[in-house]
C-alpha cells in the first residue's frame, strides 16, 4: 500500500517523481503529493485524489522544479483522504520532509509526548509524528539527518518505507525500510527511489533493494551507505540488474493493464514453465525443488498460505498435488494462519504464494511457520521481493509485471508452476507412471495455445456482459479442480464491478444458496467434461427449473450443457487438472467487460490496493 518515489541527480525531479507515481498507482491512490527543493526551499504541492490530481494542480503553479524530490501515492490508513493528511509532509521547522509507506503502531503515545515538547500537528496521521520526532532527535542531539532518523526508528513500532530530506542538506536523501519495500535505482551521479523497481527503470537497469532494518543514505557523488538501523553496521549495497524492460510496465494498446494481462497469458504460462518443462529430455528441472528434494519427499504434509487470487491458486494446488502426490495439503488464509497458534513442525512444508511478494499477513505466516521449523518455500511473481528473499527456497512464476489490481495472469502462472512442483515430486515419489508423467508434460505445453483459443472467446464475452451488467448478484459454481475458480470468478467480478457474488461448489449450492436463485439471478457454471460432468449437469437443470440464467463454461463440442444453458462459452478439451488453466479465461473477460460497461476504473478500483503492506 502506497507508493513512494524519490530522484536526486541531474534532471528535472518533478516529472520523474509524477511519472513514476502513475506507475506506482496501483498501490493506492486515495491522494498524491510531491515535495521538491527548489535550490532554495522546500515547494510542495499534495492533493486528495488521483495523481491526474495532482498533476493539474501542479499545473496551475507558475513553476515547480528542482533536481531533488520526493512523491507519494496514498492508500490511507490513518486519517481520512484529504489534502492534509497527504504526504509528503513537513516537520514543524518546515526544514525536514517525509514520505511514508506503512503503519507507526505506537504513533499515538510519541504524539502526546511530541505536543508536550510543543510540537503542532496539521494532519491525522503517524507519518508526520515520524517526522516531527526525527526533528526532535535532531535538534536535541545536533545529530546529522541519517543519524537522527535512525535513533527515532530505533523508538518507532511499525513497519515503514520511508524518504526523507532536509533543506539545509540538499544534497542527500535517508530512506530505510521495515516491513514494506523499498528500492534504490543507481545510475549515472543520480538516484532514484521507489517502492518497485518501476519508476526508474527506463532510467536504469541497476538497482539496490534495501533488506528490513537497513537504512541508506543516497548523497550525490557518493557511493551508497547502508546501515543496520538497530546496530548501525554497514552493509555493503549490492547492485542486482534488472531484467524487466519499460514495454513491460506498459499498457501497449489496451485500454486497460487488466485487459492487456488477460491476453498475455498464453506467453505468461510459456515462460513460467520455459527451462522447466524439457519435454525432449521427459522431465521437469526446477532447482529450488531439486535442492530441497529430500525436505519434500520426507515431509509429512504440505501447508499452504496466501490470500486473496493466491489462495485460490493454493486451492487449485491442493486438488493437484493431492491427486498426483498423495501427500495431504492444507490451504490456509495468512491472515488467520498467522493467528491461530497452528501445529506445525519441521516435518512439514510450507509454500507460500504470493504475486507482490510483500503482503503483510502471508509474510506473517511465513514468519510464523520458520518460526516453528517448518521449510518454507515461496512462489512468488515479483523478483527480488520480500517475500522470495524471506523464505528458505521457492520458484518465481516468471509472469512479468502484473499492474491490474485483479490479479489475471498471475493466478495463471501460479497454478502452472504449483502443477510443475506437484508434477516433479510425483515423479520423484513414484506416486505417477512414467507414461502418465509424459502425458501430463506435453499436454502442459498445449496450454498457452489452448488459452490463445479460449481469449478468441472475447466478444462473447462482451456480449454476455452486456445483456447481465445490471444484475445485482451473480453466482459462481464449480466443483472439483474447478471450485476455485467459481471463487475467483466471482472475486474477479466484485472487486472491479462492485456487483456482489459469490463462489460456490457446485454441489453446495442446495445447501442454501439455491434459495438465491430467480429470474434476475445469473450463475456462472463451469461444466467441463470431466468426472463430476452429469452432477454438474443435474445442478443446472435445478438452476434452469428456478429460472436462473446460466452463463455456462463447457467443453468444446459439448451439446448437452448448450441445450439447456442460456449463454456457452467453449474451452479446449484438456486434462481435468489443467482445465482451470482454461476456464478461469472466460471468466475473466466476462468481469472486465462488465466493470467496463459499468464505466468502473478497472486497474484501480476502489478501496484495493495492488500489494496490501498493511494487515
Ligand atoms: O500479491 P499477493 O498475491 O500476495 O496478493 C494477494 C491478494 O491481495 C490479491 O490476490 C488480491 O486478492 C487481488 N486483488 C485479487 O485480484
Amino acid at each position: 500500500m502506497c507508493g513512494i518515489v524519490g530522484y536526486i541527480g541531474h534532471r528535472e525531479a518533478y516529472p520523474v517523481i509524477l511519472k513514476g507515481l502513475q506507475r506506482l498507482e496501483y498501490r493506492g491512490y486515495d491522494s498524491a503529493g510531491i515535495a521538491l527543493y527548489d535550490g532554495n526551499e522546500i515547494i510542495l504541492s499534495k492533493t486528495k485524489g488521483k495523481v491526474a490530481d495532482l498533476e493539474s494542480k501542479v499545473s496551475n503553479l507558475p513553476s515547480f522544479s528542482g533536481n531533488l524530490g520526493i512523491g507519494h501515492t496514498r492508500w490511507a490508513t490513518h486519517g481520512v483522504p484529504n489534502d492534509e493528511n497527504s504526504h509528503p509532509h513537513f516537520s514543524n521547522s518546515g526544514d525536514l520532509v517525509i514520505i511514508h509507506n506503512g503503519i507507526i503502531e505506537n504513533y499515538s503515545a510519541l504524539k502526546k509526548e511530541l505536543i508536550k515538547r510543543g510540537y503542532t500537528f496539521s494532519s491525522d496521521t503517524d507519518t508526520e509524528v515520524l517526522i516531527n520526532l526525527i526533528e526532535d532527535i535532531q535538534k536535541n542531539s545536533n545529530l546529522k539527518l541519517g543519524k537522527a532518523v535512525q535513533v527515532a526508528l530505533n523508538q518507532v513500532v511499525g513497519a515503514y518505507a520511508i524518504a526523507v530530506f532536509d533543506v539545509k542538506k540538499p544534497n542527500e536523501i535517508v530512506v530505510a525500510r521495515l516491513g514494506s519495500p523499498l528500492a534504490i535505482g543507481v545510475g549515472e551521479n543520480e538516484f532514484f527511489i521507489a517502492s518497485d523497481a518501476s519508476p526508474f527503470i527506463e532510467y536504469t537497469n541497476n538497482a539496490v533493494y534495501l533488506e528490513d532494518e537497513e537504512m541508506a543514505v543516497v548523497r550525490l557523488k557518493k557511493p551508497i551507505k547502508i546501515r543496520k538501523i538497530k546496530d548501525d553496521s554497514l552493509v555493503s549495497p549490492y547492485i542486482q540488474e534488472l531484467k524487466i524492460n519499460l514495454e513491460q510496465i506498459e499498457k501497449g494498446g489496451y485500454d486497460h493493464f487488466m485487459l492487456k494481462e488477460i491476453f498475455e497469458q498464453p506467453h505468461a504460462i510459456k515462460d513460467t514453465y520455459r527451462g522447466r518443462l524439457l519435454i525432449d529430455e521427459g522431465i521437469i528441472k526446477m532447482a529450488g525443488i531439486e535442492d530441497n528434494m529430500g525436505k519434500f519427499l520426507n515431509a509429512n504434509r504440505i501447508i499452504i498460505v496466501a490470500c486473496g487470487t493466491s489462495w485460490h491458486a493454493g486451492l487449485v494446488a491442493e486438488y493437484i498435488i493431492e491427486d498426483l502426490v498423495r501427500v495431504p495439503v492444507e490451504v490456509e488464509y495468512a491472515s488467520e494462519f498467522r493467528y491461530r497458534n497452528p501445529v506445525i513442525n519441521d516435518k512439514d512444508i510450507v509454500i507460500a504464494i504470493s504475486q507482490s511478494g510483500e503482503t503483510a499477513d502471508t509474510l506473517a505466516a511465513i514468519k510464523l511457520a520458520k518460526e516453528k521449523g517448518a521449510f518454507v518455500f515461496g512462489v512468488c511473481n515479483v523478483v527480488g521481493s520480500t517475500i522470495s528473499r524471506e523464505t528458505h527456497a521457492g520458484a518465481y512464476t516468471h509472469a512479468g509485471p502484473e499492474i491490474g489490481v485483479a490479479s489475471t495472469k498471475a493466478f495463471t502462472t501460479q497454478i502452472t508452476v504449483l502443477t510443475l512442483i506437484a508434477l516433479r515430486l510425483a515423479k520423484a515419489k513414484g506416486t505417477m507412471s512414467s507414461t502418465d508423467f509424459r502425458r501430463h508434460l506435453v499436454e502442459l505445453e498445449t496450454i498457452p495455445e489452448k488459452v490463445e483459443e479460449v481469449l478468441k472467446s472475447d466478444a462473447l464475452s462482451k456480449e454476455i456482459a452486456s445483456i447481465y451488467k445490471d444484475a445485482k448478484n451473480f453466482l459462481y459454481l464449480g466443483r472439483g479442480f474447478n471450485f476455485p475458480v467459481a471463487l475467483e470468478g466471482a472475486l474477479k467480478l466484485k472487486e472491479i464491478s462492485y456487483i456482489h457474488a459469490e463462489g460456490y461448489p457446485a454441489a453446495e449450492m442446495k445447501h442454501g444458496p439455491i434459495a438465491l436463485i430467480d429470474e434476475n439471478m445469473p450463475i456462472a457454471v463451469i461444466a467441463t467434461k470431466y468426472g463430476h460432468y452429469e452432477k454438474v449437469v443435474s445442478n443446472i437443470q435445478e438452476i434452469k427449473s428456478r429460472k436462473g440464467k446460466i452463463i455456462a463454461v463447457v467443453t468444446k463440442g459439448d451439446e448437452q450443457v448448450r441445450d439447456l444453458a442460456d449463454h456457452v462459452i467453449e474451452v479446449p478439451e484438456t486434462l481435468e487438472l489443467l482445465s482451470p488453466l482454461l476456464t478461469t479465461i472466460p471468466l475473466q473477460l466476462l468481469s472486465y467487460h462488465i466493470a467496463v460497461m459499468l464505466g468502473r476504473n478497472v486497474d484501480q478500483p476502489r478501496n484495493l490496493a495492488k500489494s496490501v503492506t498493511v494487515e
